[in-house]
């Protein structure tokens, strides 16, 4: 098995394990993802794009505070603990999306007065707790980032991977954006 191989089963090992898991009431944890992917994807993103797409809430499957933390008041970093784990697979296009798309959403509700109406009700609750939207300095900095772009957008597949029953393709067809996207 080469060391492609050995991420690539570890990952599925990681959605086997927790992808049935609830990421809301409408979708798993599987579903947010390949609905989050299956938009970058229709987008014509970058293989790594998707692939931060596919895997931005890896950090939800990694963690140990349950299925809804922010409703005991815990911020649980799911971005950094994610982004880090990416890291020592990934490179910075995959890992800095996803570090950054709890960021995006405070940008977002700071400079889009209609955007706080698209957060589900978990979203509202997580928001308050990693700081609320952004301040007028935090926005320019954020937007002054080498990875603002692509932060954003994910962060908008994001809020449209929350769709019940909808049809993406499945975990397999990412496989080779993702093999596409490992470094080493
Ligand atoms: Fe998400």
């Amino acid at each position: 098995m080469t060391d492609h191989d050995a991420i690539l089963a570890e990952i599925e090992a990681i959605f086997a394990a927790n992808g049935n898991n609830r990421y809301s009431e409408a979708v798993t944890q599987r579903e947010h993802a390949l609905q989050a992917a299956h938009q970058a994807e229709t987008a014509d993103s970058s293989s790594s794009l998707i692939t931060a797409a596919l895997l931005h809430d890896i950090g939800h499957m990694l963690h140990k505070f349950g299925p809804e933390p922010a409703a005991q008041g815990i911020d649980d970093k799911h971005e950094d603990i994610g982004a880090g784990w990416l890291a020592k697979r990934f490179g910075a296009v995959v890992t800095e999306p996803v570090r950054l798309h709890v960021a995006a959403k405070r940008y977002l509700c700071a400079v889009e007065p209609d955007y706080f109406g698209n957060l589900s009700p978990a979203s509202v609750r997580s928001l308050k707790l990693q700081g609320g939207p952004m301040s007028a300095e935090e926005v320019d900095a954020f937007e002054n980032g080498p990875h603002f772009a692509a932060a954003v957008a994910l962060r908008r597949w994001d809020e449209g991977a929350k769709v019940s029953g909808k049809n993406t393709p499945g975990f397999e067809h990412y496989l080779p954006h993702i093999s596409a996207s490992l470094t080493g």
